[in-house]
């Protein structure tokens, strides 16, 4: 797949044509359609291309001199869940920064109207717009109009990453993780910091689907079981100096950096410890099964995979309910 500013009027609208045609479902009234597509070929427009053949696009419209809407998205139904909204998505996000835009905005039709919509909706809040606010009447009372925004100037990469991650709990595309992923994963892991540098964390990553297949018997109730690969955590009760042991903090630190590498080289995980380390001791049971020593305990497992569907984003507290700054709120 491979994404690419279309600058050409006749091909924007060739490539809108097509792609909005085929999505009648979400572009269904004929004449806002041919609307997005007329006007697509005055706005800066990317596309994405499997081979010659469009299979998505995005377009920009400037909607004051420091903000840009995205106003129109489109990606054929047959290449949906393989991240080209976010390529074409980071690809125009890039174009707006460079070009000195501050702002990006995004309308919808609020969460919790229409499933599609909702959707819609964790589409944009996993690629780091916030809420900014509901318009009812905008458009009509059954589709009140939700406006997301987006700071460009201030995003980093490393920090929207951060941001992006999520715990995935639906299921996965039956895609192999290439070995170099996986290791690349496991090294993010072992580069976390520890205790008094005492690394008491070690790391099992399973891809041969048969030992996958023994460890999910034992995992109950099942969890990231279409996963084709998953990474198991090792801790070992070093003492860092006199009683003090920092291995729940290592392997902490570990996870955390083994989820957003997962997440930066595309594929999703979830953090399962309280799965296993409850009285039925399935973690045993999986360390027994993986030749793992009685001194280390097996303590966590992240499944890793390319997703079929978005990761839903959970309601986080508020930042004002749990930091402050200079002191404790009276
Ligand atoms: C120590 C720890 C144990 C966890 N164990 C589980 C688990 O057993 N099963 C699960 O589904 N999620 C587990 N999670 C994931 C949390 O439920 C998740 O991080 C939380 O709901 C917030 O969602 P987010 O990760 O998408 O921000 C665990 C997370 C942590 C930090």
């Amino acid at each position: 797949m491979t994404i690419r500013q279309v600058t050409n009027p006749s091909e924007k609208a060739a490539i809108s044509r097509s792609v909005l045609e085929a999505l009648r479902d979400w572009f269904e009234v004929d004449e806002s359609r041919e609307t997005y597509i007329r006007e697509s070929k005055e706005w800066p427009f990317f596309a994405a291309f499997d081979g010659e053949t469009p299979a998505g696009f995005l377009c920009l419209k400037e909607t004051g001199k420091q903000t840009v809407e995205l106003a129109v998205m489109g990606v054929l139904k047959e290449y949906h869940r393989q991240g080209i909204g976010r390529q074409l998505f980071d690809a125009a996000a890039g174009y707006a920064r460079n070009a000195g835009y501050q702002f990006m905005q995004v309308k919808t039709v609020k969460e919790g109207v229409y499933p599609d919509y909702d959707a819609t909706n964790r589409f944009y809040q996993s690629l780091g717009f916030c809420e900014l606010e509901v318009f009812p009447d905008l458009w009509d009372r059954d589709n009140p109009c939700q406006v997301y925004i987006m700071n460009l100037q201030k995003s980093d990469p490393g920090l929207d990453l951060l941001m992006r991650r999520r715990s995935y709990r639906g299921k996965y595309r039956p895609v192999p993780v290439p070995r170099e992923d996986l290791k690349a994963i496991m090294e993010a892991g072992l580069a976390a910091p520890s205790g008094c540098n005492k690394q008491t964390t070690s790391l099992i990553a399973v891809d041969d689907p048969a030992v996958l297949e023994k460890l999910h018997r034992v995992i109950d109730p099942p969890a990231g079981a279409t996963a084709p690969a998953m990474i198991c955590v090792l801790t070992r009760r070093i003492y860092a100096y006199r009683d003090r042991c920092f291995s729940v903090q290592d392997y902490s630190a570990a996870i955390e950096n083994m989820l957003l590498a997962a997440v930066a080289l595309g594929y999703q995980s979830c953090w399962y410890e309280g799965h296993i380390t409850d009285e039925d001791r399935i973690g045993r049971k999986m360390a027994d099964l993986l030749g793992v020593p009685e001194n280390y305990d097996l303590v966590c497992f992240l499944p890793v995979g390319v997703a079929e569907s978005e990761p839903a984003a959970p309601r986080k507290k508020s930042f004002d309910e749990r930091a402050w700054f200079n002191g404790f709120p009276s």
